[in-house]
């Protein structure tokens, strides 16, 4: 696991939620009775770290323990369990390569090795100019469209190094592409197309649509 799961040695001293977000709390906490709102650490953790630039500082830990009324060891403990708590500061594009048996059959270790050499950095580093940081992570579920990545909240899937070469050189000037496959796949149809229970779907008169066939 990269860098950005050790904690940062320079911590801001404060934080507080925003307004807005203090707003969603209050909304994640009705969907659990008051006795266990512990249970909302998980999506308090989240929106600190999107309010946050991507990492969540010890400060935002605290302030939810006191929110939930836990110990902030706790909180620490949740935080530092899962990947996906950035427990330092991170690139502007987080770029999680899943590199898990079905995605590395079909070619991740091209995918993570194209990445680093085009970025110039190692797993677990940051770009100089702060654009991306990249990480390998395990199965992100959307192995059958593999290899894939999830960059920030997006997946980009079907990838080759040369369509990586695409996603990342628009990323890098801002340019917002397609999500999801890259190669014109539908949803998570067989790359042939629909192959079977044709008949069935022409008696059930549901339209195959053109890039199911
Ligand atoms: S193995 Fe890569 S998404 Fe499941």
């Amino acid at each position: 696991m990269g860098s950005v799961r050790k904690i940062a040695t320079k911590q801001p001293t404060e934080f507080k939620f925003t307004k807005e977000n203090l707003k969603e709390i209050d909304a994640i906490l009705k969907k659990y009775p008051e006795s266990r709102k512990k249970s909302g650490v998980m999506p308090l953790l989240d929106l600190a770290q999107r309010q946050h630039d991507n990492w969540i500082p010890e400060v935002a830990m605290k302030e939810i323990a006191t929110i939930l009324g836990m110990p902030p060891i706790k909180v620490f403990e949740v935080a530092t369990f899962y990947s996906m708590y950035n427990l330092s500061p991170v690139g502007k594009n987080y770029i999680q390569c899943c590199t898990t048996t079905p995605c590395w059959l079909r070619g991740s270790s091209d995918i993570v090795d194209f990445t680093k050499k085009h970025l110039g950095i190692e797993v677990g580093e940051t770009t100089k100019d702060g654009k991306f940081t990249l990480v390998e992570v395990e199965c992100l579920g959307a192995c059958v469209n593999a290899p894939m990545v999830q960059i920030n909240d997006d997946y980009y899937e079907d990838l080759t190094p040369e369509i990586m070469k695409d996603v990342l050189e628009d990323l890098a000037s801002d340019t917002k592409r397609e999500i999801g496959s890259q190669t014109g796949r539908v949803n998570s149809l067989s790359s042939a197309g629909a192959t079977s229970l044709l008949k069935e779907a022409k008696k059930a008169k549901i339209t195959i649509q053109d890039g199911d066939k």
